[in-house]
């Protein structure tokens, strides 16, 4: 039986709307509305669904960000809402969190230094002050960036190099839980596959658990050994990855993978797409029932009224968490893991992997040019050059193959 090191139980965060000229509430946004989950000591646990459906509330909850409606989050052992003051200060050091935009996330005004090591000034029984800067080079090599450059700004690196920033930063404090939220989805692909890599090499060294929070189902299933399926606030279909993925019984999920493109072109066109009708419904007025019922093509008059709980419903091969009346496995055909040709390719060294990501690069971006253009250079040189700043010519032209 593996480790739990989160229990979420019941979880809710329902945000008032105001309205009137007396700004009184009218109504509540149901952002997150019982939700319940664990996540087991060195797993990832993948969250995925539409926009709005409460991915990033939920992982606001779990860093105690803000405090819920109703429910708990317990950490450890440990009842997060129970806790203040020092107890407070001590489990926020161990759970941590990424987020989407290095563009957004990282403050120009500071140096990557002062940026990762921020948390060592509300920690400082972590790192005492004449050890920071060695910490910080530490971990800037830690996540495949060069140490000298830790008084550089973060308009010299790239999109793909801020994130591993942010990586460093969020690992600073040697937290037990990484909350990734949408960590890799402003980076273009062949920059995505190596910010990847870097995660799943630190989860391996460092024994960390990630709860990792997107809505691209192909980078969840590569990184994620068991994946929650969310749905206007509540979670659809919780299993391993194999679960989801090959046998989903939640006609959400399986709506959800039919959409997903085709990688092996002998097998476009073969697979039936299932396309949902109808808006997402606001989360402020959920339907009744099941909450998908006003898009599920199974729906029957059982669903709108009686609400699936999300419990164990067999599948083809034993059983796994649906929170469907009528969960029956739909088989999907493969489509989903990009794994040997997205995400091994780019960081895996060797000319062919590097030059297919100057041939991303090449589509246009400024980051893939600028990363692909390190990975040439490692190929060729046999050493990873860090940052194409260097590669910036008198003018401050920069040459990305240079
Ligand atoms: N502080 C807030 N006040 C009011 N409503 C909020 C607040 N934060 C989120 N919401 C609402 O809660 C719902 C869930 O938002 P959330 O940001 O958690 O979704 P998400 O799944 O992360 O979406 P996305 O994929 O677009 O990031 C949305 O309807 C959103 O408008
Ligand atoms: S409970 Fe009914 S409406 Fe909901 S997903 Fe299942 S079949 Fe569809
Ligand atoms: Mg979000």
């Amino acid at each position: 039986m593996p480790e739990t090191i989160i229990e979420a139980t019941d979880l809710v965060k329902h945000y008032p709307i105001k309205g009137g000229v007396l700004r009184r509430t009218v109504g509540h946004v149901k952002a997150v509305d019982g939700v319940s989950f664990e996540l087991h000591k060195g797993e990832t646990l993948g969250i995925v669904g539409e926009s709005g459906c409460g991915k990033s509330t939920l992982g606001r909850l779990l860093m105690r960000l803000e405090d819920p409606t109703s429910g708990s989050v317990v950490f450890d052992d440990v009842d997060m809402h129970d806790q203040s003051g020092a107890a407070m200060r001590k489990l926020r050091r161990d759970i941590q969190i990424v987020f989407q935009d290095p563009y957004t996330s990282l403050n120009p005004r500071k140096t990557v230094g002062d940026i990762i090591g921020e948390p060592f000034d509300i920690h400082p029984e972590v790192v005492p002050k004449a050890g920071r800067k060695r910490a910080v080079q530490e971990l800037l090599e830690m996540v495949g960036l060069n140490p000298e450059h830790i008084s550089r700004y973060p308009h010299q690196f790239s999109g793909g190099q801020r994130q591993r920033i942010g990586i460093a930063r969020g690992i600073a404090l040697k937290p037990k839980v990484l909350v990734c939220d949408e960590p890799v989805s402003a980076l273009d692909v062949s920059v995505q596959a190596q910010v990847v890599n870097l995660m799943e090499k630190l989860q391996d060294e460092l024994g960390l658990s990630y709860v990792f929070i997107a809505h691209d189902l192909s980078v969840v299933r590569h990184i994620s050994d068991r994946v929650a399926v969310m749905y206007l606030g509540t979670i659809a279909e919780l299993g391993t990855e194999d679960e989801i993925y090959s046998r989903p019984t939640h006609p959400y999920t399986q709506a959800l993978l039919s959409a997903v493109p085709v990688p092996d072109p002998t097998l476009r066109g073969k697979r039936e797409e299932i396309i949902l009708t109808g808006d997402v419904p606001s989360p402020a007025n959920p339907p009744a029932g099941c909450r998908f019922h006003t898009r599920c093509w199974r729906a029957q008059e059982k669903c709108r009224t009686e609400i699936p709980l999300l419990i164990e419903r067999p599948d083809t091969a034993g059983g796994h968490r649906s929170a469907c009346h009528f969960a029956e496995v739909r088989e999907v055909l493969e489509t989903t893991d990009l794994t040997e040709e997205t995400f091994e390719a780019p960081t895996s060294g060797g000319l062919s992997g590097a030059v297919g990501a100057v041939k991303e690069g090449a589509l246009g971006l400024k980051d893939r040019i600028v990363d692909a253009a390190a990975d040439v250079k490692d190929a060729v040189t046999g050493h990873r050059e860090h940052d194409p700043h260097d590669q910036h010519d008198q003018h401050g032209h920069r040459d990305p193959l240079a």
